[in-house]
C-alpha cells in the first residue's frame, strides 16, 4: 500500500503546528471569556459556534485528539515519567532551552506565524504589562518550554493537548470525550471508577496526569520557583479542572486554593497572542536578568 508524505505526516503529526491546538482551545473558551479586558483578548477572533466539537472541530485537530485520547493510558504515562524524569537528556540554561525550542520546525507559515520564543515573550510581556510579580512573569515566559519534548521525537499527542488524570474515570467534560472509547484503559474496570487508583481528596500531586509539556516542565523547574508558579506550569492545560471544575474529589483543600493561580494565569495563556512581534533582541537582557534571579546557569532536562 502506498502512502504519500502528507498521509504519513498526519499519522504522527496531524497538527500543522503545536499552536493549532492552542488556537483550538482559545476558540472553545472565547465565548464565555468575551468580557475579558481587551489587553488579553485577541479581538480579531470572534467567539463562534464550537459547541459540538465532534462536527465542527477541524479534521486535523480531531485526529490529534483521537490519538491523544487513544494512546494516553496510565501505563504510557508511567513509562514516560520513568523515561523523562531522570532528566539526563541535557544540561541547558532556561534561555538556551527557549532557543532550542525555537528550532522546532513545523508546517506553519514562517512569514505569518510567530516563532516559539516570540510566543513565550508575548505571554510574559502581557503579564508584565499588568504589573504582576516577577515569578508570574517568569512562569509566563517558560510555561511552554516543555514542548521541546517534540524535538526529542515525542509525537504531538504526547506533548500538547488538554491534560487529564489517568487511572480513574475520564470526565465527560473533557473535549472529544468520545475518543476515550478507543483507549485500552476503558476496558480496565479499576480505572473506570470515579476515584480509580486514587483516594478521595488525595491531592493532585498523588495523581498521574496525562503526559505532556506541562508535567515535564514542572519536574524540570520544581526546585526553583514559588509554588504558585509551579501550579500554573503544571496544570495550565488541565481545562477540565481549572475551567470546568471537574475532579474536585481528587483535589486537596490546598490544590483548590492554589488553582486560583492557575485560573489567573489562563487568560494570558489563551489571549495574549497579539499580531505584533515582540522584539527578542531588545527584551533579552531583561529576561536573562529575570531568569538569573531564580535559576542557576544550567538546569537538568
Ligand atoms: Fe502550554
Amino acid at each position: 500500500m502506498h502512502t504519500t508524505k502528507s498521509e504519513r505526516g498526519i499519522q504522527s503529526s496531524p497538527l500543522k503546528s503545536l499552536e493549532e491546538w492552542d488556537d483550538f482551545v482559545k476558540t472553545r473558551y472565547a465565548e464565555e471569556d468575551s468580557g475579558l479586558p481587551a489587553s488579553v483578548r485577541d479581538t480579531d477572533k470572534k467567539p463562534d459556534q464550537f459547541r459540538n466539537y465532534g462536527e465542527t472541530t477541524p479534521p486535523r485537530v480531531r485526529e490529534f485528539y483521537r490519538q491523544n485520547h487513544t494512546y494516553q493510558t496510565r501505563d504510557f504515562v508511567l513509562a514516560r515519567k520513568k523515561r523523562f524524569l531522570v532528566k539526563d537528556r541535557a544540561q541547558m540554561g532556561i534561555w538556551e532551552a527557549m532557543e532550542f525550542l525555537n528550532t522546532l520546525v513545523d508546517d506553519s507559515d514562517p512569514d505569518t506565524e510567530l516563532t516559539q520564543i516570540e510566543h513565550l515573550l508575548q505571554t510574559s510581556e502581557a503579564i508584565r504589562r499588568d504589573g504582576k510579580s516577577n515569578w508570574f512573569i517568569l512562569a509566563g515566559l517558560i510555561h511552554d518550554i516543555g514542548k521541546i519534548l517534540c524535538l526529542w521525537g515525542e509525537p504531538q499527542w504526547a506533548v500538547v493537548g488538554d491534560t487529564f488524570p489517568v487511572g480513574c474515570a475520564w470526565s465527560p467534560k473533557i473535549v472529544l470525550h468520545e475518543y476515550f472509547a478507543l483507549n485500552p484503559d476503558s476496558r480496565i474496570p479499576e480505572y473506570q471508577s470515579r476515584l480509580g487508583v486514587y483516594s478521595e481528596h488525595s491531592g493532585l500531586d498523588q495523581v498521574d496526569m496525562s503526559w505532556g509539556h506541562d508535567e515535564y516542565l514542572y519536574h524540570v523547574v520544581k526546585d526553583y520557583l514559588p509554588e504558585e508558579a509551579l501550579y500554573m506550569i503544571r496544570y495550565h492545560s488541565f481545562y477540565a479542572g481549572h475551567r470546568e471544575g471537574e475532579y474536585e474529589y481528587l483535589m486537596s483543600r490546598h490544590d483548590k486554593e492554589m488553582f486560583r493561580w492557575v485560573r489567573e494565569f489562563n487568560p494570558y495563556d489563551l489571549y495574549s497572542k497579539a499580531k505584533q512581534r515582540p522584539n527578542v533582541e531588545d527584551l533579552r537582557p531583561y529576561y536573562l536578568d529575570l531568569i538569573g534571579k531564580y535559576f542557576p546557569p544550567q538546569v537538568n532536562w
